[in-house]
């Protein structure tokens, strides 16, 4: 079973939008995937209300997750997906302790690309592999990444995080989805929203697979504390 836990102290960076559009994409009943909502602000909740099928199936969780992790690998669940609140709390380091790895969302502002490092010094106490994923990112023009973009990744190189080569852009079409309990795929399968999160989804598997010895780590997101 593998535990993919989304956490940024920084509040607004994409965390629930990334854990309900990757969610949307992973599960089925082949493969299934547990959601667990951390964060008593309650947004993966909403949007499992708003999907209305009752899949995938979620848990809610206040100051530990070990509980729900344990029953959740004898339930047989391939993935389970954490939304963590955005603070320095028990639930997210309980959280974090349990990531097979942890996907930290950044906005590429200043700020936002500054406050990631409490996070990221979490993973790397508890030497649990990371990556940032850069959100919300203005569009690429002619496949060049926005200024504001290389500026985020040329800090947080400076900082030693591994990054998503990747964005997920600020798109309307995530916002819409979410409105109607949807994940991108589910929305416009042929949109640029939908290939954004099949891409990041195919990273995170990549690297996944690369933690447990599957595959080799070259070309992946992740570091093991880096
Ligand atoms: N790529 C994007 N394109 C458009 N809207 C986005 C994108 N990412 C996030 N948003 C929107 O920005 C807002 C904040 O995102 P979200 O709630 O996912 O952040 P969060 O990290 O979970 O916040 P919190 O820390 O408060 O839990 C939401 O309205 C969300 O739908
Ligand atoms: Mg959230």
């Amino acid at each position: 079973m593998n535990v993919i836990v989304f956490a940024s102290r920084k509040g607004g960076s994409g965390k629930s939008t990334l854990a309900a559009h990757l969610a949307a994409q992973v599960h089925k009943a082949s493969r299934p995937c547990l959601l667990v909502d951390a964060d008593p602000q309650g947004s993966l909740t909403l949007w499992h209300k708003l999907r209305g099928t009752n899949e995938p199936p979620i848990r809610t969780a206040n100051r530990s997750v070990t509980e729900i992790i344990n029953s959740a690998k004898r339930d047989g669940f391939e993935w389970v997906f954490i939304d963590t609140p955005p603070t320095l709390s028990a639930v997210v380091d309980d959280a974090i302790r349990n990531a097979t790895m942890v996907v930290v969302p950044a906005r590429p502002g200043v700020f936002d690309v500054n406050a990631v490092q409490d996070t990221i010094q979490i993973c790397r106490s508890a030497r649990r592999p990371y990556a940032v994923v850069v959100n919300g990112a203005p569009a690429m023009r002619d496949g060049s990444e926005s200024p504001i973009v290389t500026i985020a990744r040329e800090a947080l190189a400076k900082f030693r995080a591994p990054v998503w080569s990747g964005q997920i852009t600020n798109r309307a079409d995530l916002l819409l989805a979410l409105a109607h309990g949807e994940g991108a795929r589910e929305y416009d399968s042929r949109g640029r929203a939908a290939s954004e999160i099949g891409r990041l989804w195919a990273a995170i598997e990549r690297s996944v697979k690369a933690i447990r010895g599957a595959a080799s780590s070259g070309g992946t997101m992740h570091k093991h504390a880096a």
